[in-house]
């Protein structure tokens, strides 16, 4: 499994993680075997939230990873509701309660509320002052709000290390200003939904049959080069929810594949990145 710099944290982070959204939905046993084999092979970077089966999704994460948190890079992320100075203090300590750990490797905003950032940032910075956190960042922002939190925050070690945003074949939006800005400000991106949240492409589409054809020519499978594509530029790293033990291999085998310029091409012209959503000049 590669291992990438995670923004301005100066920390090593597996390209592919394992994100847990509904995963307290599935069969407990099979969904706390998905995510240990995750770990065995690699994919040490796991994505929750407080959001997440109001909390269940962390509960089970934190069953998961009992006896292995220090193999972890664990984030989790705070609700807009509670995003102020005092509430993103406490909605933390409760996550770290549910997930049985001390700290947090990063902390997400889970996306841009009514409370100003300057709360939800001192929060952050008062949890990373007490050692729960050892960094935060956002989520869900777009490159007007991430100059925001940048303006109040600056740039550093340890300072706004990550976006995680919407990133998949069928929705490359973020690649027009989010990702440059990101790469410009050393800001990770990590990708959620990287299989449009169950919604991939199917083998009887012209776009199935692309990445079919790419991944005979590495002896993976579709959805590893999904991965690979999505995860080629080393800003970026994925999260995939798989709850079956042998999905969470599938995604891992991902973790070393590099695409050729010319798979990026195919990728591209069956799966069009398309046009910028508003005009914003990146700066
Ligand atoms: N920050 C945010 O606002 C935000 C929003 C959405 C998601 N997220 C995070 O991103 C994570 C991933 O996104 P997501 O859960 O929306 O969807 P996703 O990872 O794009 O897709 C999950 C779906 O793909 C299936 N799948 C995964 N690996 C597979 C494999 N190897 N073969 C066949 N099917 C496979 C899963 O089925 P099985 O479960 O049966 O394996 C599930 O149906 C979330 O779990 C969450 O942690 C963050």
């Amino acid at each position: 499994m590669e291992q990438r710099l995670f923004g301005s944290t100066k920390r090593l982070v597996a390209r592919i993680g394992q994100g847990t959204w509904f995963i307290e939905d599935a069969e407990r046993a099979s969904a706390i075997a998905a995510l240990r084999r995750g770990l065995d092979l690699g994919m040490t970077h796991i994505d929750t939230a407080e959001l997440y089966g109001g909390g269940a999704a962390e509960e089970l994460v934190g069953e998961a990873i009992a006896g292995r948190r220090n193999e972890v890079f664990l984030v989790s992320k705070v609700l807009p509701e509670n995003a102020f100075r005092s509430g993103t203090r406490l909605a933390c300590e409760q996550s770290l309660a549910r997930l049985d750990t001390d700290r947090l490797d990063c902390y997400l905003l889970h996306w841009r509320g009514r409370h100003p950032l300057e709360e939800t940032i001192a929060g952050f910075e008062d949890l990373q002052r007490a050692g729960k956190i050892l960094s935060w960042g956002v989520s869900n922002f777009d490159v007007p709000d991430l100059r925001d939190a940048l303006a109040i925050a600056g740039q550093g070690e340890g300072r706004f290390a990550c976006n995680q945003v919407l990133y998949h074949l069928q929705e490359r939006a973020i690649e027009h200003a989010v990702l440059p800005w990101c790469e410009r400000h050393g800001v990770a991106v990590t990708a959620y939904s990287p299989f449009g949240h169950g919604n991939f492409p199917g083998s009887g589409t012209e776009g199935g049959r692309v990445l079919a054809k790419i991944a005979a020519a590495y002896e993976a499978t579709p959805r590893q080069v999904a991965l690979a594509f999505l995860t080629r530029r080393p800003s970026l790293f994925a999260i995939p929810k798989a709850i079956p033990p042998a999905h969470a291999e599938e995604n891992a085998g991902a973790g070393d594949l590099q695409l050729s310029d010319s798979d990026v091409a195919l990728i591209d012209a069956v799966f069009p990145r398309g046009p910028q959503p508003r005009a914003l000049p990146v700066l």
